[in-house]
């Protein structure tokens, strides 16, 4: 009989308070920084995460559709790779869950006993994602924890022993700069064991015309999303910015090999945030930075891999060659 559920790992509204006060932490050093900033990880209250599915869905936006087609595809040849009868399929961000589940058939085909454990910080998105699993995987054990991800992950590893594959899929490492990028794969690795496996999705560096249609959609899909950030400091910190005065804007930068995505004030202006008691003083066209979508090489991958303790086993990509999911092995000893 599959069991079905998650747990909590702190009380939600005391989660809720956390969270709250960080993202007005953020808020507040951000716009005194120069340049001002806000970090990307605030893009996704409810209307951004259901913009962010609006953006996967975009023509331009290709980064999902060669995801889908790599695991349709490779599921079931990185299903062997995963040893035994037993496997935690531990996922970091499963958004709408259609990747995942391509992942979790193939899982069920080759491993008698799988469980899936999803990992998110929302409640209420945990909520949905056991219940939708629960039902397309009636076989599926399931066991999420809600909590952030490194809460979450030290929670997982307490005595942890069935062979794990853990996922971190859609380019999400991109978000991160190369120093994040390291701690987190770093912290994955410690609450691992030895021969674990990871797989991990990159957007490959390609044509620069490519990579700016995917992140400036004529229909300004992605500009809505920027702009919600704007809106939610409006919503939940009392904020007044007029989002009409500020547009979006977004660059690659071929030295660093990321995108770079702005909020640029259109006139000079000041901007209270009630919660906040302070205004913020903007310039004519001065810049909020919001995120950075960072692009690899397959020689970028390698050198991550082994600069956090981890074998690349495996390297899967789509017919454009657009994308890769690479499949790693944690490496202990020997
Ligand atoms: C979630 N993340 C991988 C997206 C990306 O491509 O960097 C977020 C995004 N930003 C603009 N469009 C999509």
């Amino acid at each position: 009989m599959a069991t079905t559920g998650y747990r909590v790992l702190a009380p939600q509204d005391l989660g809720k308070d956390l969270l709250a006060r960080q993202f007005a932490l953020d808020v507040l050093n951000g716009l005194q920084e120069s340049p001002k900033r806000i970090p990307s990880r605030w893009f996704y209250d409810d209307e951004g995460s259901r913009i962010f599915q609006e953006i996967c869905d975009l023509p331009e936006y290709y980064l999902t559709r060669a995801e889908t087609e790599i695991l349709e595809r490779y599921a079931p040849a990185m299903m062997r790779r995963a040893s035994g009868d037993a496997l935690d399929v531990v996922d970091l961000g499963a958004g709408d869950g259609r990747k995942t589940g391509i992942v979790l058939q193939a899982a069920l085909a080759h491993a008698r006993d799988v469980q899936y454990v999803p990992i998110d910080i929302s409640e209420g998105a945990m909520a949905g994602l056991v219940a939708q699993m629960g039902t397309q995987f009636p076989q599926l054990h399931i066991s999420g924890i809600v909590g952030d991800y490194a809460d979450a992950l030290h929670y997982f590893s307490r005595g942890k022993t069935r062979p794990t594959l853990a996922l971190f899929l859609g380019s999400n490492i991109g978000n991160f700069d190369y120093p994040a990028a390291r701690l987190f794969l770093r912290d994955m690795w410690e609450g691992l064991n030895h021969g674990d496996l990871l797989l991990v999705g990159f957007d490959r560096k390609k044509d620069i015309s490519r990579l700016l249609a995917a992140y400036a959609d004529p229909k300004g899909v992605t500009a809505r999303f920027d702009l919600n950030v704007l809106a939610r400091i409006n919503r939940e910190l009392g904020g007044e910015f007029d989002l009409k005065r500020f547009d979006y804007h977004c660059v690659y930068n071929p030295v660093l090999g990321a995108i770079e995505a702005y909020l640029v004030s259109r006139e000079r202006q000041s901007v209270r945030v009630a919660a906040l008691g302070r205004a913020f003083e903007f310039e004519a066209w001065e810049p909020i930075h919001l995120e950075y979508s960072f692009k690899y090489n397959p020689t970028d991958v390698h050198h991550l891999a082994r600069a956090t303790g981890y074998e690349v086993v495996s390297e899967f990509t789509d017919s454009h060659e657009h994308f890769i999911d690479s499949l790693w092995r944690v490496r202990k000893h020997g």
